[in-house]
């Protein structure tokens, strides 16, 4: 706590407001209080200005673009480290030893696969359902499946819920895709590694062998590490809230995956690239600038902006150059949709509009032709986008549970309906 105390100054009283110190960033007004001493509520749609919880996660500069993991800067850890290493920071705080990271990546390689019995839920999808709402479904319906890991008092059920979770959502993804193709499901392999085998589950078939590119596995572990965790988002968000009751972890990671599919979400590296597909030639570029800036075309450019970021998203920056190694690798650096999306991006960077309003490209801007590149089609990029925060959802998760201070999140509102009124019989109405 800081020195400072904030005042409230309401009909004729004052009231005194702790002030809390965090380690980095602005300090933060504590109004636990506030109802019980003043009678009164704080209004904040949309949490702009609320903190809802103490965490040690992730922290985000949204002025200076800047993303940390347990301090670590999100350019360190994409040049430097793996998914499945960031994944042991974000779950315990500390990059791993050697040892540790190789019993990690054991224990997590040791659950990918789900159990055989799961084959016969996927079943009764449509063939051509979304593949989010067949995660949601399936990751929901985990809870029935694995009994042993649900009870959340139980710090030893809680890690084994967060590694099978961990192992088993690209298996998940990599079937909800295959069962939409019509393909036989493909068994994870040991021997690759994490971004490798759901390249594998996705792409081989039981027909031929399936060689995993290096090029695209560090380029699917980069998209893995750089959407592994953000603060308190609306998705994670969401997670704690479902976990507040009591609920099983199994059940709040479906509900973060129904939240991260929304467009203004995770679901918006879909919504981009089908954009940008929509823009086709950079000449039709100033048309949809127009509709983005005008009001009531209910237009918004996907991949621009950002509640925190005010600066740029430094995802997006390595995603960028991430697009740009891909393409030139695959040998396609000519693909009209990164010309379109090069454009769009100078264009819209110097319009007034969206300079005024810092509205810069985001993580999804470009992580969409790079899973283009690779093969995937839209419907799996949020999916692809739900596999990496998995970690960042099952972290805060279990950070709110072992929170001696956590209460079931309950927000207030301002009520506008009618008052007290008297029912009116039917023939009267
Ligand atoms: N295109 C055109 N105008 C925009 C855009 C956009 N993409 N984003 C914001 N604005 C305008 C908006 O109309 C508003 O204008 P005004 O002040 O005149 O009313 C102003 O900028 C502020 O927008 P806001 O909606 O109040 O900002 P927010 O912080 O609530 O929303 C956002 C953030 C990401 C939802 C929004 O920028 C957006 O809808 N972007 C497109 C969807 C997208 O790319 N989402 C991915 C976010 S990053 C990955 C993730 O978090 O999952």
């Amino acid at each position: 706590m800081s020195d400072k105390v904030a005042k409230l100054e309401l009909d004729g009283k004052t009231y005194a407001l702790p002030v809390l110190k965090p380690t980095i960033g602005p300090e933060v007004v504590d109004i636990r209080k506030l109802y019980t001493e003043a009678d009164v509520f704080t209004f904040d749609p949309g949490f702009t200005s609320t903190a809802s919880c103490e965490s040690a996660i992730t922290y985000i500069d949204g002025d200076k673009g800047e993303l940390l993991y347990r301090g670590y800067p999100i350019e360190q850890l994409a040049e430097k480290s793996t998914h499945l290493e960031v994944c042991y920071l974000l779950l315990y705080g500390e990059l791993p030893t050697a040892s540790q990271l190789a019993d990690f990546t054991q224990r997590v390689t040791r659950h990918t696969m789900v159990h055989e019995q799961m084959h016969y839920f996927f079943r009764g999808f449509r063939r051509d359902s979304h593949p989010m709402a067949t995660m949601v479904g399936v990751v929901g319906a985990m809870s029935a499946f694995y009994h042993d890991s649900l009870d959340i008092n139980d710090p030893w059920q809680r890690e084994v819920a967060a590694i099978r979770m961990i192992a088993k959502l690209p298996t998940i993804a990599a079937m909800a895709y295959k069962y939409s193709l019509g393909q036989p499901f493909v068994y994870p392999k040991n021997a690759l590694s994490y971004a490798g085998n759901f390249l594998h589950m996705c792409f081989a078939v039981p027909a031929e062998e399936y060689v995993v590119s290096p090029i695209l596995e560090k380029a699917m572990d980069r998209i893995m590490m750089l959407h592994a965790d953000h603060e308190q988002n609306a998705s994670t968000s969401t997670v704690r809230l479902a976990g507040s009751s009591g609920a099983n972890p199994f059940a709040c990671i479906a509900a973060g995956i129904a939240c991260l599919w929304g467009p203004a979400h995770g679901g918006a590296n879909q919504a981009c690239l089908e954009m940008l597909k929509e823009i086709g030639t950079v000449d039709r570029i100033p048309e949809y600038i127009a509709k983005a800036k005008d009001k009531n075309s209910g237009f918004r450019l996907m991949g621009f902006g950002h509640r925190v970021y005010k600066n740029f998203d430094p995802r997006a920056k390595v995603m960028k150059e991430s697009a740009d190694e891909v393409l030139g690798l695959l040998g396609i650096e000519d693909n009209p949709t990164l010309q379109v999306a090069k454009e769009l991006e100078r264009i819209a960077l110097e319009d007034d509009y969206f300079v005024s309003k810092k509205l810069y490209p985001n993580v999804d801007f470009y992580s969409g032709i790079i899973l283009e590149a690779m093969g995937f089609p839209t419907s799996m990029f949020t999916p692809i986008f739900a596999i990496s925060r998995t970690v960042g959802w099952i972290s805060q998760w279990k950070e709110m549970i072992a929170d001696k201070n956590q209460k079931i999140g309950r927000p207030r509102q301002l009520y506008i309906g009618p008052q007290k009124r008297d029912y009116v019989d039917l023939r009267h109405r």
